[in-house]
């Protein structure tokens, strides 16, 4: 696994190191995840396969010891081309300050990466600080984001939850962007 340095993100003036997860951050994971709402909380199992099957498309942001951030990803076996981000969790103390950006900046510049060229992600109506952040991945890389109703009220969670809009950043060209970021 390349470190954040490797591969092309710059150094956090706070001390952040991202690495890949493994199984036994899924407790802290799962804990995270049920500090920031309005995530789903999803099953510590799933959280566990995550950090296992899916780890290459995972990562974890630490500060010394403490686990203050998470991005759960994969790409999808039906648009292989595409990085699919499940949720990003930053701990309130870790916000503010572009963690949320640069986990998912180094997702794409690792090896399990290459070949992709778009990031697709659903998020609520309601979440701006969400569509903020993928608003400005777009600009960042100077993409288009466009965005359709993916999974709905009624169709699809029986009016239980609001509907999911799907957000698909590209097309981009990782190379461009990760010599971009130096
Ligand atoms: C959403 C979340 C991940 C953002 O984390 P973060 O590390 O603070 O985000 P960043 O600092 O990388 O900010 C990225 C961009 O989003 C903007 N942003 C972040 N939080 C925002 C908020 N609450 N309101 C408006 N804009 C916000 C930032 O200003 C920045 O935009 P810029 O680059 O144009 O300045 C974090 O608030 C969180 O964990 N929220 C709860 C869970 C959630 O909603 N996750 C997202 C759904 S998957």
């Amino acid at each position: 696994m390349p470190s954040e340095k490797e591969a092309g993100v710059p150094s956090s003036p706070a001390g952040f190191a991202f690495r890949a997860p493994v199984a036994t951050d899924g407790p802290v994971i799962t804990a995270l995840i049920s500090r920031c709402p309005p995530l789903d909380r999803n099953s510590a199992y799933c959280n566990l396969i995550q950090s296992t099957h899916f780890a290459d498309h995972c990562v974890v942001a630490q500060q010394g010891e403490r686990i203050v951030g998470w991005v759960s990803g994969h790409r999808p076996p039906s648009d292989p081309a595409s990085f699919f981000v499940w949720q990003v969790a930053v701990a309130s103390e870790g916000r503010g300050q572009g963690l949320a950006k640069r986990m998912i900046k180094s997702l794409l510049a690792r090896p399990a990466q290459r070949g992709v060229t778009s990031l697709t992600t659903t998020v609520t109506e309601d979440n701006k600080a969400s569509w903020a952040l993928f608003h400005s991945l777009a600009r960042d890389w100077n993409a288009p984001l466009e965005r359709a109703a993916l999974f709905e009220r009624d169709a699809h969670f029986a009016g239980a939850y609001p509907t999911e809009y799907e957000a698909r950043i590209g097309p981009f060209d990782l190379k461009k962007i990760k010599e971009a970021q130096g």
